[in-house]
């Protein structure tokens, strides 16, 4: 297809002006009807495969988990080597430390940090605890769906307002649909599947009017990847007093998929709360946590991960633009963009070449997700791709 076709011939000619018409009519639709059950936008999570995990091994370019290519930092290393010697005591003062890292970055108070293992246990026990006397989750279209999913078995229903027309959460109509019966508003900033940001000053205000009445909860696991100028500070709204909730992990920049780190940022009160609804923060190992004190310190390695993910996701948001596709441009470790094929056979035949990818689909219309991963996996996602759709 030639890159001189405009996005509206391109939309027309692949058929997504349609769907993405008709995406926002249905999701108005859903969106006016509270009770109308929530439909996961991760439609393809692992489809591709009986046992995906089996298949990983065998990846020659792993883009499916938006996990760090680059891995864990050499100081982390050394302090995963250390802890070795305190593997028979419990983590105590790591926890003070950890924390007193983190705290004056954020601008809040070591009391207002809770870890985990990893932000999911965070999504979970929010999930848990704003869905237990019902009501609803308010949050937008198209996003991360773990703690959504949890919270409609808990009892909660799922309020989901469709994204503006360049894939971002629209605020203003999340604010028109808040009615009393919503428990927490979940955004997810930058956006997981889309890579989208909201701007940070819009963000902020919207906090500021709408926690005093609705704790908001901003799942900010994508957040290391924004330049530090321009990286949100939604910590000193917490330091106000607002009802906000702020998940982090350190599975994405830091690369601790695997390690498992993460933590909230929000009111004593709300963490105390929050800590009924996990195993406590002694789920996190001595081990897990010597290493991310070290991570946390190693802002050259931070640096240079986000660096490389920049030139990476440039060089393949740019290699599908030369190809004709329309990439929403992200601000993430992975990036998304429809496709012209159906997501099994897309799926499979990447697969088959060894690239390990994931696919969505909204309203009929197959999406590609694929992580960041070094240079030369790009390549070989390029590569296979062309060779994939001719
Ligand atoms: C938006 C978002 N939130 C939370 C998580 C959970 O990450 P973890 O439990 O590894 O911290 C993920 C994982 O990919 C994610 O994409």
């Amino acid at each position: 297809m030639s890159s001189q076709l405009t996005r509206r011939d391109w939309l027309r000619a692949s058929g997504l002006l349609a769907a993405s018409f008709s995406l926002n009519r249905l999701s108005s639709a859903e969106a006016a009807m509270p009770n109308a059950p929530f439909v996961s936008s991760f439609t393809n999570e692992f489809a591709f495969a009986d046992d995906p995990f089996d298949k990983m091994p065998k990846l020659k370019a792993r883009l499916l988990a938006n996990e760090n290519p680059l891995g864990i930092s050499q100081s982390a290393k050394e302090a995963i080597m250390k802890s070795a010697e305190l593997g028979n005591r419990y983590a105590w003062m790591e926890f003070s430390q950890i924390k007193a890292l983190i705290a004056p970055d954020e601008g809040v108070k070591p009391e207002n940090i809770m870890m985990s293992p990893g932000s999911s246990d965070i999504l979970m026990a929010a999930a848990e605890y704003f869905a237990k006397d019902g009501g609803t989750i308010l949050t937008s279209a198209i996003t991360y769906d773990d703690l959504l999913q949890r919270a409609q078995k808990f009892g909660a229903k799922i309020k989901a307002i469709p994204m503006t027309k360049d894939y971002k959460y629209d605020l203003p109509a999340i604010k028109a649909a808040i009615t009393p019966d919503v428990k927490l508003v979940y955004i997810v900033n930058p956006n997981n599947p889309t890579g989208t940001i909201v701007p940070t000053a819009e963000l902020e205000a919207f906090c500021k009017e709408i926690a005093p009445k609705v704790p908001v909860f901003i799942d900010e696991a994508y957040i290391d990847f924004y330049e530090p100028a321009e990286r949100p500070k939604l910590g000193k709204l917490v330091a106000d007093g607002q009802n906000v909730i702020l998940a982090r992990t350190f599975s994405k920049i830091h690369g601790f998929a695997g390690l498992r780190l993460g933590y909230a940022i929000a009111q004593p009160e709300m963490l105390k709360t929050l800590r009924g609804y996990t195993n406590g923060e002694f789920a996190v190992s001595i081990t897990t946590l010597m290493a991310g004190i070290a991570s946390y310190k190693d802002v050259a390695w931070q640096n240079h991960c986000r660096a490389e993910n920049a030139k990476a996701r440039a060089y393949t948001t740019k290699a599908l633009a030369d190809m004709g596709y329309e990439v929403i441009p992200s601000a993430a470790n992975f990036i998304l963009f429809p496709i012209r094929m159906k997501t099994k056979t897309f799926e499979g035949q990447m697969f088959g070449q060894g690239i390990g990818i994931q696919t969505r689909e909204f309203n009929g219309q197959p999406f590609c997700r694929v992580s960041v991963g070094t240079m030369d996996e790009m390549a070989i996602f390029i590569d296979g791709f062309k060779k994939v759709v001719g």
